[in-house]
């Protein structure tokens, strides 16, 4: 495939802009898990799928959910919607999510336990993710970017060897302390299946690529360099070699005070802030990078709404004014936001001077 040059593609879509190496005014905006259970329009469509996997294995529903809050609020991208652990359900570790709980998965605690995953069997549920894909490049609107996204192998790791979430990560970090020959393994298999899913993603027509690592926070800095960092930048190298004119955002929660070496060290276009980093750190990074910054309103500041919405917005909008600067939360939105605070914020963010 001859994928349009990223200058070509960033004339039609905006969100693109900033990637291309031009900031733009008011920023391009999106919303992480904007497609969700704060929508009604979700719910439904979620409740004719059955479980939320079938929602991500049914390329028709999982369309209809991505383009639901590009309808409502035309956010300048959309997500592609699926989820982090699709990559070890399609490796062979099955994935449910409990109702009310969460994910489930049947624990790697051992060498043993990585038998179970079959890197050569993972293309059935990767094309399907596609074809969902393949759909929205058809029914979006022309102007509205298409992210595409897997998680970091670091934060699949945890799910894989905990076998559900966890607020420390414990299980994996302790596996990585006990047997790194085995994490390592485990950690290369995901690198390898994660290239696999976004180059398949890339090829059927995302313009761009997230990676969530959401727990990059709770490890110490070395094993950050080990498990964060040197995964990321290999995934990273591998595939702007084959697609450089697709931007890779990465999104390092909590990271902190690493993000900038994160950055560096690992080629991301973009680095997406978590709530807690202060304004001046975005600043600081956005000039120590050179790179494109993204981020970082409270989700709960979403839910509550108000005066305090409108004026963060506006601290937030001044600090990174004329910076390459993408508009989003600081994590993914929260089921109970109300949805006409989302229309307030848009209407904040189009409305920026
Ligand atoms: O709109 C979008 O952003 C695209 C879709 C998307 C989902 N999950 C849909 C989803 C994306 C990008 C994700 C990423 C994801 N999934 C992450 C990384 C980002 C983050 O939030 O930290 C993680 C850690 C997961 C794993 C995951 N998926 C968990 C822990 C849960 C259960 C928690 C919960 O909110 O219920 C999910 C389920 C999930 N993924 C839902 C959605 C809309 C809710 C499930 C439902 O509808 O019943």
């Amino acid at each position: 495939m001859t994928l349009e040059t990223l200058g070509k593609r960033a004339e039609r879509r905006r969100f693109l802009r900033p990637f291309a190496g031009e900031p733009v005014w008011p920023p391009p905006m999106w919303l992480m898990r904007q497609a969700g259970r704060y929508l009604p329009e979700y719910r439904e469509t979620r409740g004719k799928a059955g479980s939320f996997l079938n929602l991500c294995y049914s390329p028709e529903l999982a369309a209809e959910v991505t383009l639901q809050p590009i309808r409502r609020y035309q956010f300048d991208a959309s997500i592609l919607f699926s989820d982090i652990l699709v990559v070890p359900d399609a490796l062979g570790q099955e994935v449910r999510f409990v109702e009310g709980e969460g994910p489930r998965l049947d624990p790697i605690e051992d060498a043993a336990g990585l038998r179970r995953l079959d890197l050569a069997q993972t293309a059935e549920k990767y094309s399907i993710v596609c074809e969902t894909v393949s759909i929205l490049r058809r029914d979006l609107p022309d102007e509205t970017a298409l992210i595409g996204f897997c998680g970091a192998p670091w934060t699949v790791a945890t799910y894989m060897v905990g076998g559900r979430g966890s607020p420390d990560q414990a299980a994996a970090r302790l596996l990585a302390y006990k047997d790194p020959e085995t994490f390592q393994r485990l950690i290369d298999i995901l690198v390898e299946s994660s290239v696999d899913y976004l180059s398949r993603q890339i090829e059927a027509g995302v313009d761009c690529l997230q990676i969530f690592d959401s727990w990059a926070g709770s490890l110490a800095d070395n094993q950050f360099e080990r498990w964060v960092v040197a995964p990321t930048r290999v995934m990273v190298a591998r595939l702007k070699e084959k697609y450089p004119d697709v931007p890779i955002l990465g999104f390092p929660r909590g990271a902190d005070q690493l993000s900038a070496r994160f950055a560096a060290e690992t080629g991301v276009d973009a680095v997406s802030c978590n709530t807690a980093m202060p304004l001046s750190g975005m600043v600081e990074l956005s000039e120590r990078t050179g790179g494109v910054v993204q981020g970082n309103l409270d989700p709960l500041l979403l839910v509550a709404g108000g005066e305090q919405l409108d004026e963060r917005v506006g601290a937030i909008l001044a600090a990174m004014k004329g910076r390459k600067f993408v508009f989003n939360l600081g994590h993914g939105i929260l089921q109970y936001t109300p949805p006409e605070n989302v229309a307030r914020l848009v209407e904040l963010v189009r409305a920026a001077a």
